[in-house]
């Protein structure tokens, strides 16, 4: 009976495995020899402010820049406490040139107490018993008055518990501006972050006190002044990005409002904020010089953009118009990498407490010039011109589509961008195959799938635009990184765009961070990278499975990335060539169901899972369906 049971058991199986073709393993022959070195910058990150409010300072609208003063939207984000009258003036004595309104509270007579104003922070304020914050602001009063008291800066729940406060003197003959700074540290923890940053004067009443450019940090990244957030900075970080390209994206993309290095270096009382074309305030708090140190500090190497003469809504700067702007170009860069002796924007740096130049290879001329093709060769040429005869050692990125138009001097470096379907990602992972190996490289600065409907990329969620980003995305997404990989020969440079905010690669509120399933797809390529690509058996152009092999020198191992983009298991058998293979590898799997989504409501739902899997010089993997895979093994 056993044995009969057995057997049949043993004839099903056959069965089974002969009429399902679901058993046929897809093999995979790798190659020992290397085809070409993985570049050092493979994998990276873009960011502009566009799709983040502010991600170094708390407060919001904490110098009144750019609003108008006397309207209610001047006061965004202020409150008044205890019957206090406050507006935004602009100021006939303001606090700086770039600052010109304050915030005037006027204390009505025969108002006791303590009475003044509240800021509620970014969507909130956290409030960490283990942080001690630095807040600080300016004040002045406008008429010398001989009042003499306190003012009290504190953090509070909302419903007015104390969590920190200080008090400092204040006396009514203080006529110029004067700075007032505390370090907070809160008795407790705030159980959620609906808090805000309170500052109040106990007077008899009667009083008018200006105040300007405040600020509150907790302790930032590395405790740099104006510094990161550090769970978002720490996040980064994680990904192992190689490079970060910035300013924008879209902060090239206006003329009188457009990104200017030197309106967001030095003093923030020098920083006039502006309205960028997504309509809101720039505070430029993370001006040039926080951007370079955070790269320093975070080991990776800046692709700068520099604007190049166009704008959306077809602003196109004529030739003869061109030259002050090719000028603020080279003070840009010289602020980067000049020195101090012949370069004032260089001695600028230096005396900012950089004397050393900045590392700095690339420049990226303009943002997707696509739109502003046919002014593109003059523009290009120019500031190409310029900026290489100044700087010989810097290598130019072209951002029209490649080879249209045709440009002079011929780029050595594109720019391609792209936002698609997850299905897109995965018809697309030979895209760069079929690209001329002649000198010609690419990066690819800005993509993620950010729809299901080809027909509504950029439309809404009703209509197939993702709100986060979900494991049928992130496969797609990862498929086509296999394809960046294998053709890193000519593809130097890769960053998911947006970075930051809903529904981009990472999510934050207040509190906390939310890493997406694209975040972790990211991370899995970029941190197992490995040092060169050895070719193996291809993948099929139209398939849903999808691989690429590199291997790690430095820990000998060899290291395969695999991407399932449909719900079906994949069975893959893979041989491998070398001497010796160790017979347990590890296995990083990110895998879950073709919607789901790390949101504030789920953030973990989907994350990497590390184990121990049976490899050798030949082994099967069984990759699940919606799963991005790397295997990790040791070889000799
Ligand atoms: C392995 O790759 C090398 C370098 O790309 C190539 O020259 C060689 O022909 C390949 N060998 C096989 C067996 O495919
Ligand atoms: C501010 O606005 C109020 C009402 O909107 C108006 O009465 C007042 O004159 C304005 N003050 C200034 C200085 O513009
Ligand atoms: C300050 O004094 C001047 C002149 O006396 C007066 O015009 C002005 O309104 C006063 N300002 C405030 C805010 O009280
Ligand atoms: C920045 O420099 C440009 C000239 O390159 C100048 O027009 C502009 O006013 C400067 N901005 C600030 C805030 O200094
Ligand atoms: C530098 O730019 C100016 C202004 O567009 C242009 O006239 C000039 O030809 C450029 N210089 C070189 C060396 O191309
Ligand atoms: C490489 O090939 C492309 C497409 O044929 C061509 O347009 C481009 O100019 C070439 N690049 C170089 C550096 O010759
Ligand atoms: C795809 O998007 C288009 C354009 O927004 C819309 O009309 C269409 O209904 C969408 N299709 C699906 C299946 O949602
Ligand atoms: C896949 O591509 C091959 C050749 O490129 C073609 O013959 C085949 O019909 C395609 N299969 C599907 C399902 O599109």
């Amino acid at each position: 009976m056993a044995r009969l049971a057995s057997s049949m058991w043993a004839l099903a199986l056959a069965l089974f495995t002969a009429v399902s073709g679901c058993l046929a393993a897809t093999v995979v022959v790798v190659n020992g020899t290397a085809s070409h070195a993985i570049p050092s910058t493979l994998f990276g990150q873009m960011f502009e402010d566009i799709n983040v409010l502010n991600v170094y300072s708390v407060l919001q609208n904490r110098a009144f820049q750019q609003v108008t003063p006397n309207t209610t939207a001047a006061l965004d984000a202020w409150h008044p406490v205890n019957g206090a009258s406050i507006n935004v003036i602009k100021d006939p004595k303001p606090v700086s040139a770039a600052l010109p309104n304050s915030l005037q509270l006027k204390i009505p007579s025969g108002q006791n107490g303590r009475i003044g104003f509240s800021n509620e922070g970014f969507w909130g304020i956290k409030v960490d018993a283990a942080w001690t914050y630095t807040a600080s602001f300016f004040f002045k009063f406008p008429n010398k008055s001989n009042f003499r008291g306190s003012f009290t800066i504190a953090l509070q729940t909302s419903s007015g518990k104390v969590l920190a406060s200080k008090s400092v003197g204040v006396s009514g003959s203080t006529t110029s501006w004067t700075r007032v700074q505390v370090q907070l540290r809160p008795s407790t923890s705030a159980k959620d972050t609906k808090n805000n940053f309170v500052v109040t004067v106990n007077s008899a009443g009667g009083q008018t006190i200006d105040f300007a450019m405040f600020s509150l940090f907790p302790p930032t990244f590395k405790n740099r002044p104006n510094g990161m957030r550090i769970d978002i900075a720490e996040t980064l970080v994680e990904m192992g990005p190689s490079f970060f390209r910035f300013p924008g994206g879209n902060n090239l993309e206006v003329v009188a409002t457009r990104w200017q290095w030197n309106a967001t270096v030095g003093s923030l009382l020098d920083r006039p904020g502006r309205v960028g074309d997504w309509g809101y305030v720039n505070t430029d708090g993370l001006g040039l010089l926080e951007y370079l140190t955070f790269f320093e500090d975070a080991g990776m190497e800046p692709i700068m953009a520099v604007w190049a003469g166009y704008a959306l809504g077809g602003t196109n700067l004529a030739e003869n118009q061109l030259a002050p702007y090719i000028a603020q170009a080279r003070d840009q860069i010289n602020f980067v990498i000049g020195d101090p002796k012949k370069s004032a924007p260089a001695a600028l740096r230096a005396s900012l407490g950089h004397p050393k130049p900045f590392a700095l290879r690339y420049i990226e001329v303009g943002n997707e010039d696509f739109f502003a093709a046919a002014t593109y060769p003059y523009r290009w040429r120019d500031i190409v011109a310029n900026l290489s005869a100044e700087f010989p050692q810097l290598q130019f990125i072209a951002t029209t589509n490649t080879f249209d138009p045709l440009l002079s001097p011929n780029p050595t470096q594109y720019d391609v961008h792209v936002y698609q379907t997850p299905g897109w990602f995965a018809e697309n992972a030979f895209m760069y195959d079929g690209f001329e190996r002649n000198g010609t490289t690419y990066f690819e600065g800005e993509y993620a799938a950010i729809s299901t409907n080809s027909s509504n990329i950029f439309g809404t969620p009703e209509t197939g635009r993702l709100p986060w980003p979900t494991m049928q995305s992130s496969t797609g997404e990862a498929a086509f990184m296999t394809g960046l990989e294998r053709n890193s020969d000519i593809v130097f440079a890769a960053s998911y765009a947006p970075l930051l905010q809903t529904p981009d690669l990472i999510s934050f509120d207040a509190g906390q961070v939310y890493k997406s399933t694209s975040f972790y797809a990211q991370k899995l390529f970029s941190v197992n990278r490995g040092d060169e690509y050895l070719p193996s058996t291809l993948p099929s152009r139209n398939g849903t499975l999808f691989w690429s092999v590199t291997r790690s020198k430095s820990s000998r191992s060899v290291i395969i990335k695999i991407s399932n983009t449909v719900a079906t298991a994949a069975e893959m058998s893979f041989r491998l060539p070398f001497r010796t293979v160790e017979s347990k590898g590890t296995l990083q799997q990110l895998h879950g169901g073709q919607t789901a989504s790390n949101t504030p409501a789920q953030p973990h739902l989907v994350v990497p899972v590390t184990s121990s899997i049976r490899t050798g010089k030949t082994f099967n993997f069984n990759a699940p369906g919606f799963s991005v895979n790397v295997i990790t093994i040791k070889v000799a």
